[in-house]
């Protein structure tokens, strides 16, 4: 199959990026997280910036675009963050840049400290913006090709993967189906703002 005139031959051998789906009413895990972890969603800046070493204009910017913050803390440390965005969203190494419509989340950003990793953390904090931001009926989150790690951790959170995107010498970012809700993919091409070519067959 052939659109906007990239066939699937003309791809690169592989993308620069996973895209994946959480839209309200699909399943969600339990037990997410360390017992012992506590949630703060819109943590006051100094917080946020102690843990992300952001400056005051990177952080103004950010809720500029619509964002907001979540922290988790264990045992009173500050040991991870994260972002859900409802307005701008650039992710320059993947070439896009795109306004979300309303209804959509896209959640970003997210770092846990190296000590405290493989304990279910960061599927724990998009949880949290699933159950906090009730009126969103699409989230959306994406990862490079090569961030394993960030991949098992946004399936661990619930999210099903939808596709793929890949750097097209001359064309572009282009949009590939892919994964259990690749159904999805117009819906994600779409919102990303670049063309879709769906799998043959
Ligand atoms: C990606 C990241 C946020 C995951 O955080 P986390 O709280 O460790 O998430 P999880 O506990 O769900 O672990 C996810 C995967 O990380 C890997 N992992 C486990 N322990 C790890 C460790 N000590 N160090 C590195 N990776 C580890 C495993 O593949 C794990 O999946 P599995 O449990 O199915 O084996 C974290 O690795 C990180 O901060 N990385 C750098 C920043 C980044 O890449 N952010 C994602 C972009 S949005």
């Amino acid at each position: 199959m052939e659109q906007n005139g990239i066939s699937r031959e003309k791809l690169p051998p592989a993308p620069v990026g996973l895209f994946y789906a959480w839209w309200r009413g699909d399943a969600l895990p339990d037990n997410l997280g360390s017992a012992d972890l506590t949630i703060q969603l819109d943590p006051p800046a100094p917080d946020i910036q102690q843990l992300t070493g952001l400056s005051d204009a990177a952080l103004a910017e950010r809720r500029e675009h619509g964002n907001r913050a979540v922290i988790g803390h264990i045992g009173g440390e500050a040991v991870a963050s994260g972002w859900s965005c409802a307005g701008r969203v650039e992710i320059g190494e993947l070439g896009l840049d795109f306004q979300l419509p309303p209804g959509n989340r896209y959640v970003w950003d997210f770092v846990t400290l190296p000590e405290w990793r493989g304990r279910g953390i960061y599927p724990a904090l998009i949880r949290a913006f699933l159950d906090a931001e009730t009126e969103v009926e699409r989230f959306w989150v994406g990862h490079d090709l090569d961030n394993s790690a960030s991949g098992r951790g946004i399936i661990k959170a619930g999210f099903r993967a939808v596709g793929e995107v890949y750097a097209v010498e001359g064309a572009g970012p282009i949009f590939v189906a892919d994964g259990i809700a690749a159904g999805r993919a117009v819906e994600a091409a779409e919102l990303l703002g670049i063309p879709l070519l769906r799998e043959a067959g």
